[in-house]
């Protein structure tokens, strides 16, 4: 019984991977390494570096590897740069699942996982923001994330698969042994950009509007520790195992922080400060998401350990010091030169 893990050497697939090993699974890594790192992976894991839409080689990974369920990560995950380029984003998700998909039924695995995002709501009518919520992204990025949930749908239902689609909030902070962590050069994330800035690797961090009609004018996120995302990962794959229905869930907390209250989290933790500069609303951005937790907490026998503004940039922090020190390491010294 073996678990593909496609974008496996990504921030959040590796997270889940030494939440597996840890637990004893077997598992099987995919990963074209666009955006990942090999080394994040604990020793022994195998890795096949390759593109999880390349046919062949999925299908020799699940017959090598008895691979009865397939975790799927890899894609690409940065809003803005779906803007500019949302074919990259129709092939990269929505075409590369269908690849992937297209493996699965041919071997006949029953089993999927999905890493959907809360961008498929756009701007909800309600918050929290229930599963039952209208679906209106507002970019290409959650747009194609839709497409792929579509079709996932309809292929479980024409051959006998059953899926969780997860739909992630504002995944942040890092491993508590601070092994892995997001360690994307440009990331878009607000507690990486702010942990930067309290390193000194930034001068400053913006904040995208001030007005809007929350209690401090700033926008309200839900962020859930990426440890804790990876438990639930592992409680869906218990529920499938048990024979769940195929099902989609939302992943947070259920509870929002603003813009302003994160950065002031980062700060206290840190004990440094930085600058911040107010800048006008950014258009695409969505006010106040928060997630609806009742059916993933019904649905899934998940207890999350990281509910906590503090810790989760604690743990950020701490990886990010340790990331800076290595890279500083790695660069060439001035007097060697
Ligand atoms: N980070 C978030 O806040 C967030 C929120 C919602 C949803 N998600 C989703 O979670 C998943 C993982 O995101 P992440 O933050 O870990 O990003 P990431 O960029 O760190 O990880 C993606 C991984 O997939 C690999 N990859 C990309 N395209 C591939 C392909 N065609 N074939 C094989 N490997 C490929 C990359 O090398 C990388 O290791 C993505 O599908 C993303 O859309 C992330």
């Amino acid at each position: 019984m073996t678990v593909l893990l496609t974008g496996g050497a990504g921030y959040i697939g590796s997270h889940m991977v030494h939440a597996l090993v840890e637990a004893g699974e077997r598992v099987v890594v995919i990963d074209n390494l666009s955006t990942g790192f090999s080394a994040f992976l604990p020793e022994g894991v195998p890795l096949f570096i390759g593109d999880a839409a390349d046919e062949n080689l999925v299908e020799g990974v699940i017959t090598a590897h008895g691979v009865e369920s397939i975790i799927h990560f890899a894609g690409s995950v940065v809003v803005p740069d779906s803007m500019r380029d949302p074919l990259a984003y129709y092939r990269n998700n929505t075409m590369t699942t269908r690849s992937l998909l297209n493996a699965a039924v041919k071997c006949g695995v029953g089993r999927f996982i999905f890493s959907s995002t809360a961008a498929v709501y756009g701007n909800p009518d309600q918050v929290p923001v229930s599963e039952h919520a209208l679906t209106r992204p507002l970019s290409p990025y959650g747009s194609s994330k839709l497409m792929t949930e579509i079709m996932l749908h309809d292929v479980a239902s024409a051959h006998g698969m059953n899926y969780v689609v997860l739909r992630y909030f504002n995944v942040a902070g890092a491993d508590p042994l601070a092994r892995i962590g997001l360690a994307t050069v440009g990331a878009t994330h607000l507690v990486k950009i702010a942990v930067e800035a309290a390193t000194g690797q930034r001068a400053k961090i913006d904040v995208f509007g001030t007005d809007y009609p929350t209690p401090d004018g700033s926008c309200i996120r839900d962020f859930i520790h990426v440890s804790d995302l990876a438990q639930a990962h592992r409680a869906a794959l218990s529920y499938l195992r048990g024979n769940g229905g195929s099902v989609t869930l939302n992943c947070g907390y259920g509870r929002g922080y603003s813009v302003l209250e994160t950065i002031e989290a980062v700060r206290r933790v840190s004990g440094r400060t930085f600058a911040v500069q107010y800048a006008p609303r950014r258009p695409g951005d969505i006010m106040t998401m928060v997630a609806d937790t009742s059916r993933i907490r019904t649905t899934l026998d998940w207890a999350p350990q990281y509910d906590d503004l503090e810790t989760i940039v604690a743990h950020a922090l701490a990886w990010e010091e340790k990331l800076f020190r290595e890279r500083q390491d790695e660069m060439p010294h001035a007097a060697s030169a």
